[in-house]
């Protein structure tokens, strides 16, 4: 059994049954170490810690002051989370100039989004979700 492959399921599903399919056909499928369960060592909780680190403090960000921003300074493709008239925001002005204010949490789980501007998508670290600027959903898990 294969579970928990998350956004690339598709592909990795594909993968897992070919293994599988291997293994049961009295094969030696190159598959079996990226799918073992046993791939995980002790060398790698550093690393693993790290990363909880910064979804922890998303989540954390949902309950902390954060900074004012004033919607006038943003220019066409800067967003961010932060206060906006006391309120906790996810804003951002779009490519067509027009401004968007969400809620910063992922309606997934709960996690916080953060601005991309590099895709020009807001993106949720605790699960791999993504949403349009204007809040749509865009890749992964959320549902609206
Ligand atoms: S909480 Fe955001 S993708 Fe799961």
């Amino acid at each position: 059994m294969v579970t928990g492959l998350s956004g690339p399921g598709l592909t990795e599903g594909t993968d897992a049954a070919m293994m599988i399919a291997d293994l049961i056909d009295g094969k030696d499928p190159a598959l079996v170490k990226r799918f073992s369960t046993s791939r995980f060592s002790l060398n790698q909780v550093p690393k693993m810690a790290l990363q909880q680190r910064q979804v922890m403090s998303d989540y954390a960000e949902r309950a902390l002051p954060a900074d004012e921003i004033d919607e006038s300074d943003l220019k066409i493709g800067e967003g961010g989370v932060g206060m906006v008239r006391g309120e906790h925001f996810a804003v951002c002005k779009d490519q067509s100039g027009e401004f968007n204010r969400y809620s910063l949490i992922c309606t997934h789980a709960g996690g916080v989004v953060r601005w991309n501007a590099a895709a020009q998508t807001w993106d949720c670290q605790v699960h791999g979700g993504r949403y349009t600027a204007n809040g749509d959903r865009f890749y992964g898990l959320p549902t609206v």
